[in-house]
């Protein structure tokens, strides 16, 4: 018998994943939906979903509910987070957990007033190519990292409906670009973003942007590149990292890479001068083998646990753990992405403390 129960708000992709993800748990029974559209009500229905509401206030109606979890799009979130909190429920509310930092601090300012929690489904901070990047600069294996670049492109737009509106919250930013500023603040903790230059794109959507490319920089560095494409027919890699003593390569999502680091320090210089097809070099030439070590990477030490989302929320509702992904974390992340907005609108490098 399982000791807690949690209910959906918007039966789209992400809230059957998040159906999937709590039915595997041991202590979350998942009891109940509620969609706007009687397709996905339908839908549901077929999945066995034992209570189908007829409205959001139904459900949060219900005493059997705990845990709301609100997985609509992104201009639902404000209003059906704060009415979780004020009916008294644990609010699970999808990234970006707001359209602006305005709107997350009213959350936020409720769940004070109400004494209710809430947290933000961050999964990516799991993701299996992100903890392999980092678990090579935490061991120091670049040497003192100075830059990173962070992209995921593909060719084939902003996918249809709601994600292709500003009023519903769409563009690329507030869709990815959450994911992978928030992957690099959680990892450079404590340290701060001073300053952010962005260039959103609209190759193909003027309404939001269809992609980005900023730059910020971290106190003391490093300095990190997050592109994010829709247009991109060829990508480039998934993670690049530059360190004074190597470079780690993460193509794409299948996490093979590799890392090439240097055996010494010191750099012995040839006499000769290199010459290639494009022309001769020779600060550009290659170091000599004797010097450098490659060292393969297959991801098989890493696996993506999105299930440790759930369990954490079970331990909460137990009194035994915090929550892991806090409001206050998703606000730094909000206002640097509001920082990229104006850096965008204005051509210029916003300074910042975040
Ligand atoms: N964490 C992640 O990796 C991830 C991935 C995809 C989407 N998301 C987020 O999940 C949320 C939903 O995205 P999606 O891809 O599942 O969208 P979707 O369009 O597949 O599903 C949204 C669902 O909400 C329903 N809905 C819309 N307005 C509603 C309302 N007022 N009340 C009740 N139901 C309503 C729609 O009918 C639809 O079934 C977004 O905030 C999105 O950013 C997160």
């Amino acid at each position: 018998m399982k000791q807690h129960k949690a209910a959906i708000v918007g039966y789209g992709g992400m809230g059957r994943w998040h159906r999937e993800g709590i039915c595997k748990t041991d202590r979350i029974d998942f009891i109940g939906v509620y969609d706007i559209n009687p397709a996905r009500m339908e839908q549901a229905k077929k999945d066995g979903i034992p209570k189908l509401y007829d409205s959001y206030e139904a459900m949060l109606a219900d005493k059997d509910v705990e845990v709301v979890v609100v997985a609509t799009p992104n201009n639902f979130h404000l209003p059906q987070v704060c009415q979780a909190l004020e009916s008294g429920k644990l609010t699970v509310c999808e990234k970006p957990v707001a359209m602006s930092s305005a709107e997350l601090q009213e959350m936020m300012d409720c769940s004070e007033r109400t004494g209710v929690r809430f947290t933000v489904h961050q999964n990516r901070r799991k993701d299996a190519d992100y903890l392999e990047m980092r678990d090579a600069v935490e061991k120091g294996l670049l040497g003192e990292v100075f830059e990173i670049e962070s992209r995921v492109t593909g060719a084939r737009g902003i996918p249809d409906g709601w994600r292709q509106y500003a009023v519903a919250g769409g563009g690329m930013m507030l869709d990815w670009g959450v994911h992978l500023i928030d992957q690099m603040v959680i990892m450079m903790a404590p340290k701060k973003v001073t300053d952010i230059y962005c260039e959103l794109y609209h190759v193909n959507y003027k309404e939001c942007d269809d992609g980005f490319k900023m730059i910020m920089h971290f106190e003391d560095g490093p300095s990190v590149t997050v592109e994010v494409g829709t247009s991109h027919f060829i990508s480039a890699p998934r993670w690049f990292v530059s360190g004074d003593r190597g470079a780690l390569i993460i193509p794409n999502w299948d996490c093979n890479g590799r890392i090439v680091r240097a055996k010494e320090h010191e750099v012995r210089w040839e006499e000769e001068i290199i010459y290639t097809k494009a022309g001769p070099t020779k600060t550009m030439a290659p170091r000599a083998k004797d010097t450098i070590e490659n060292i393969e990477l297959d991801g098989s030490l890493w696996h993506a646990d999105y299930d440790v989302f759930y369990r954490n929320l079970a331990d909460y509702l137990d009194g035994t753990a915090e929550l892991l992904v806090k409001p206050e974390e998703t606000m730094r992340v909000m206002k640097i992405m509001e920082a990229a907005f104006e850096s965008d609108r204005t051509r210029s490098v916003i300074k910042c403390n975040l």
